[in-house]
């Protein structure tokens, strides 16, 4: 009897220690005085209940929660270190001021110092660039100013950004800096292929990232990896209309950082100005920067400009001068079962440097053909050294 008695006695306390160990809180925005209105500002609720859920100090959980509406944000910065993990569950939709100019600190939406951190919930986030964008002058002005980014990362560590709809953001929509441990899954980000510096994922000084499922239709590039990237995996990007999947520019500035390990792998292009694309600008630096350690897999080009490029004399604006040296050593580049259409008349180019030639650069099973006005496709090599296996339509100019 007694015996029978401490079982059910310990099996109880069992399952109570199961359950406050998964125990998790909400902090609904409501309850801190969110309205779904479409004009009221949210942003002090926001803040109030981000506050409070980064606080609190149970077992599982902490989710800020914002239910279906439309609510008026102005710009939010979300700080760590917070106690528990951190779950940002958007469910509805998130507005962004229209003026530009009505942005103190740069971006809008800005995650600071979390480590374990879920942002996504099936809701969108609505940038409202369209008037922003008459006044993005970078093309023409180097010390143009810099507008705001939707959702910006800086040093989180072991992060999961999931199920979100990034509409028009003013400049980027998603960038990464000094994270680690990241998944970011199931995003479709669109912007008119017009509209400028639109970049849908940006990413530097972060290793450890994965980028999967994700539709990105813009005007600047899908994917940008930039200085200090490492150790990335992209898969099921859909990338179209926009600038391609791009590694770089690099070589630009002192204290820059190399790139490398990176695989992009079962992704489609639809009508982008680049398919894969690795670019540097010429410069004499300090110090030598390596972009290594690269496998393009399983890629197909639907009707793209400039299908596969290596550019080591990048410029994107004025003033272009030549220099005629590089200070970035690119290596270890893997093509492999590349398919589909260029509207152009090059399929591959590689344009390296002569005082820091392309090393192994592989090409396996190539098979890029004309579509639009194009009648025939050519690759075209500078400075590049690696080798071919299996088909390669157009013929290959690496040896
Ligand atoms: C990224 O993918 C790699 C290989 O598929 C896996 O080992 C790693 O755990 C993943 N990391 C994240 C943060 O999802
Ligand atoms: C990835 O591969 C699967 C299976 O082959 C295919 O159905 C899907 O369209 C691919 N995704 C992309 C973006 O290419
Ligand atoms: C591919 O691009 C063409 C035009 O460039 C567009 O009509 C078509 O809908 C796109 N395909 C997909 C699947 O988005
Ligand atoms: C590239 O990969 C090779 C083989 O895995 C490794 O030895 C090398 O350190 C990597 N290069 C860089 C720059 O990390």
């Amino acid at each position: 009897m007694g015996a029978k008695f401490l079982f059910v006695l310990s099996l109880l306390v069992c399952i109570a220690e199961a359950h406050r160990q998964i125990q998790n809180k909400l902090f609904n925005v409501i309850n801190y005085g969110a309205r779904s209105d479409g004009n009221t500002d949210n942003s002090a609720a926001f803040l109030k209940a981000w506050s409070d859920a980064c606080r609190w100090s149970g077992k599982g959980k902490a989710t800020v929660l914002i239910p279906q509406g439309t609510y008026m944000l102005k710009e939010v910065v979300f700080s760590g270190p917070c106690n528990a993990w951190m779950n940002f569950h958007i469910e509805g939709l998130l507005k962004a001021p229209s003026d530009p100019y009505s942005f103190k600190n740069g971006d809008w939406i800005n995650f600071r110092y979390v480590n374990k951190l879920t942002v996504g919930g099936g809701g969108i986030l609505y940038g409202q660039g369209s008037s922003a964008w008459k006044t993005n002058d970078c093309k023409k002005n180097s010390n143009c100013r810099s507008l705001p980014i939707t959702m910006k990362f800086d040093f989180i560590t072991n992060g999961y950004v999931h199920d979100m709809h990034s509409i028009d953001s003013k400049q980027s929509h998603f960038v990464l800096f000094g994270c680690e441990n990241m998944l970011l899954r199931g995003l479709k980000i669109t912007a008119p292929k017009d509209s400028p510096n639109t970049d849908g994922i940006k990413i530097g000084m972060s290793k450890g990232i994965n980028i999967s499922s994700v539709n990105i239709g813009t005007g600047d590039d899908c994917i940008a990896m930039l200085s200090g990237t490492r150790n990335v995996r992209i898969s099921d990007v859909f990338c179209g209309p926009g600038h391609g999947i791009s590694v770089g520019s690099l070589g630009g500035n002192e204290g820059e950082e190399d790139i490398d390990d990176i695989v992009v792998k079962n992704c489609t292009f639809n009508g982008t100005s680049n398919g894969v694309r690795i670019k540097s600008w010429e410069s004499q630096l300090k110090k030598t920067l390596v972009v290594s350690n690269f496998t393009y897999e399983d890629i197909v080009m639907n009707n793209v400009q400039n299908p596969i490029v290596i550019d080591q004399d990048y410029c994107s604006h004025p003033p272009c001068i030549k220099k005629g040296v590089s200070s970035v050593q690119i290596s270890n580049v893997a093509y492999k079962n590349i398919r589909g259409s260029g509207n152009t008349k090059v399929a591959a180019s590689f344009e390296c440097s002569q005082n820091k030639p392309c090393q192994n650069i592989r090409m396996e099973n190539i098979n890029l053909w004309p579509s639009g006005h194009s009648k025939k496709l050519n690759n075209v090599c500078l400075f590049v050294k690696g080798a071919t296996y299996g088909t390669q339509n157009p013929p290959s100019c690496i040896k």
